[in-house]
């Protein structure tokens, strides 16, 4: 017999498969929702049932011992980054296509976007209704509001940081990306770091920090063409 994570791994991709096929056989109009349903309540809500009452008592006892109760919304966070990337990147596609392609690519667009707000709602109901309680049950007032105050903190620096980390000139007049890349720069504190996003090798701005700013910034490539470049300039001091 198979071992049980090899067996519920190979359960798990039949299940995706499955629901896949209903979904696109629902989107191109050759099934109705009956199939679909059938299939989630004949198969997937069952698989559920038995992992709750077979697999996770197991799990929670492990996880006590060996894991981290918070591992699993890490790998939803890590999740909802790979969606945020990939509508990114659609939607950059979208931006640069022809009139014939839109059709395809803004679908794609809204694919991803309805599959990423339903992993957010997901997401948000697991930390509402299993972390929160717990909090407001088990931690005194005193530490909740210092850890609201250090979450609130956090907050705002990755605001900040998400704010000032991309700069992307390939928009830009050529004539004004150099002020633009310098007062960047410039707005920088000592140990931040932004990413310079160029339709050509910057290579000749190098030179131009290493005269100006000799010995106080860091330039690592971090993709070099044929069509983007892109340099991380960090202020060292
Ligand atoms: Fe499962
Ligand atoms: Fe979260």
């Amino acid at each position: 017999m198979a071992s049980l994570a090899q067996a519920v791994r190979t359960h798990h991709g039949s299940l995706a498969k499955t629901l896949s096929e209903h979904v696109r056989a629902l989107e191109e109009g050759s099934a109705g929702s009956e199939a679909l349903v059938a299939f989630l309540k004949g198969d997937l809500v069952p698989h559920a049932r038995s992992e709750e009452r077979h697999l996770y008592p197991l799990v929670d006892v492990l996880a006590r011992e060996h894991g981290q109760a918070t591992a699993t919304m890490a790998v939803d966070h890590r999740f909802i980054a790979e969606y945020v990337g990939r509508i990114e990147r659609a939607g950059q596609e979208l931006a640069a296509a022809g009139e014939s392609e839109r059709p395809a690519l803004l679908r794609k667009v809204r694919e991803l976007a309805l599959r990423l707000e339903a992993i957010v709602e997901l997401h948000l109901a697991k930390e509402e209704q299993v972390y929160l309680p717990l909090i407001e049950s088990q931690v005194d007032e005193a530490s909740q509001s210092s850890v609201l105050q250090a979450v609130h903190n956090a907050y705002q620096e990755e605001k900040r940081m998400a704010e000032q980390q991309v700069l992307d000139v390939r928009e830009v007049v050529p004539r004004e990306r150099h002020t633009l890349i310098f007062d960047r720069f410039n707005g920088l504190r000592p140990g931040e770091a932004f990413v310079l996003v160029n339709d050509h090798d910057p290579r000749p701005l190098y030179y131009q920090f290493q005269a100006e700013h000799t010995g106080r910034f860091s330039w690592d490539y971090l993709e070099q063409g044929p069509q983007v470049w892109q340099v991380r300039i960090g202020r060292s001091q």
